[in-house]
């Protein structure tokens, strides 16, 4: 996904050239907004984190694009693409080193596993958009 702060501030097109610079390919992609309940579906792995109720509501204040992206060693290439969570912490060149704002407003989510990516990719498309 590209987070909303992203979305707003036109990074949009320059986050996607990076990730198809780095090899990936677009398999399915739209501009969503979510309710705070969606947001909270979705991130239902954190529910009980202390940042559960900040997180959804953030998720859900503006458009985001959630894409399903296709590579070999998908997860873990695109986890060195944005970098980490934190962008204080990210390494120079990264999608989140680069257009990150806080931890919150971190640019940019990746799946954690592929086994996660299918469910992710489910939840915002359906089999006839998975090309
Ligand atoms: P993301 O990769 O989308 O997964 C969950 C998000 O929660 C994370 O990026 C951050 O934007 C956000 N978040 C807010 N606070 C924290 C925190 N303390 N630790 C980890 N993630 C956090």
């Amino acid at each position: 996904m590209i987070k909303p702060d992203a979305f707003a501030d036109g990074h949009t097109g320059a986050i996607l050239k990076m990730i198809e610079e780095a090899g990936f390919t677009i398999k399915a992609m739209k501009t969503v907004k979510l309710t705070a309940e969606d947001a909270g579906q979705f991130y239902a792995v954190h529910s009980e984190r202390p940042f559960y109720g900040e997180l959804c509501a953030y998720m859900s204040k503006g458009p985001i694009v959630a894409a399903i992206l296709e590579k070999e060693n998908a997860v873990a290439d695109f986890r060195a693409l944005i970098g980490a969570t934190n962008p204080d912490d990210a390494a120079e060149g990264t999608i989140r080193k680069l257009f990150a704002k806080s931890l919150e407003a971190n640019a940019v989510h990746g799946s954690d596993s592929d086994e996660n990516a299918a469910i992710e990719g489910s939840f915002y498309f359906s089999e006839i958009e998975k090309i």
